[in-house]
């Protein structure tokens, strides 16, 4: 059975300027195991989606409908279940590490206090101890000063891996995970989404993600809906969308993506572009007034790594 079925949701937002369909009608699923990817520009609509099947949009400025069921449990016809639900079988996992958590409060606290919401029967001496171990699995240094330092001692990336930590504490059947690594830097980063992998072949864990970065998508999806104006314009298996996309949109997308060095060098022999400067000097181009050519960007050229599973950059 999936863990997420979201059918035809609708969200309006109610705004000053006037009512906003800001998701218009998206459907699809997630089975235990997989990883389903939204992406899309800034203001598609992705956060709007997440936050309102974990019924986060007040409901005064929001309007859902259609239907969504979180482990068979109805989340949009009724907030009867959302309750029960999050924090426990749905976690989430935020966009910056450095606002998510209390500045006042140690982390080992906020563990404890997220741990007994989810296992009401575990002692507090039980759920500190559960908390180091937690943090030993997310691969944090040194958990047992960890727990006792507060948000500001530690950096974006341990934030992150404590955050996760906080997500896994409940055993969560899905974990939505929206930009959480954006905040990060390319290294962090790395290092993070090969966590969320490495937890999600451990635990079976259904997980949402909102990226729109292509290369979070391929590295982490098993299927990716590529997002625009509320509507899912291009629905698909990763290689599928990011290889072979069929939609204007999703080509731009791919475009946009900035070129790396590494993956991308002119200078490089191998690289189709690669004048070579000795040989240039000895036989200078034929035409000098003819157009360059427009540079062509390959996926694989465009800092795209491996896809999940896959062989790893
Ligand atoms: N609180 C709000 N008030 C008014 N409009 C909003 C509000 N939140 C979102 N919107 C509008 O809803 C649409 C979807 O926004 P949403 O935040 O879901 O986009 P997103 O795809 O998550 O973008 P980003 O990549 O920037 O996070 C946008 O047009 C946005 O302007
Ligand atoms: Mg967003």
């Amino acid at each position: 059975m999936a863990v997420l079925t979201v059918s035809d949701l609708v969200v309006e937002l109610i705004t000053p300027r006037g009512v906003i369909r800001a998701v218009d009608g998206v459907s699809f699923d997630i089975d235990a195991g997989e990883t389903v990817t939204i992406i899309g520009e800034s203001g598609s609509g992705k956060s709007t989606t997440a936050m309102a099947l974990l019924r986060l949009l007040p409901d005064d400025l929001a309007v859902i409908s259609g239907s969504a069921q979180i482990d068979g449990q109805d989340v949009v016809g009724t907030r009867k279940h959302i309750g029960g639900i999050r924090g426990r079988s749905v976690a989430l996992i935020p966009q910056d590490p450095m606002t998510a958590l209390n500045p006042i409060a140690t982390i080992g606290q906020q563990m404890v206090e997220a741990i007994r919401h989810a296992h009401g029967s575990l002692s507090k001496a039980q759920a500190r101890e559960r908390a180091l171990e937690l943090l030993r699995q997310v691969h944090l240094s040194a958990p047992e000063r960890r727990v006792k330092s507060y948000p500001h001692e530690l950096s974006g990336g341990m934030l992150q891996r404590v955050l996760i930590a906080m997500a896994l504490s409940t055993e969560p059947r899905l974990i939505v995970a929206d930009e959480p690594t954006s905040a990060l830097d390319v290294t962090v980063q790395a290092g993070i989404l090969d966590l969320l992998l490495e937890m999600q072949e451990r635990t079976g864990v259904a997980v949402l993600l909102i990226t729109h970065d292509l290369g979070v998508a391929r590295l982490m999806s098993d299927r990716i809906h590529v997002m625009h104006r509320g509507r899912f314009v291009e629905d698909g298996d990763v290689e599928q969308v990011v290889d072979n996309p069929q939609h204007e949109y999703t080509r731009n997308l791919l475009a946009a993506i900035p070129e790396l060095g590494a993956w991308d060098d002119p200078e490089d022999p191998d690289h189709p572009d690669y004048i070579d400067p000795v040989a240039e000097t000895a036989a200078p181009a034929t035409d000098p007034a003819a157009e360059p050519a427009a540079p062509t960007t390959r996926p694989e050229q465009a800092g795209i790594p491996a896809t999940k599973g896959g062989p790893r950059p």
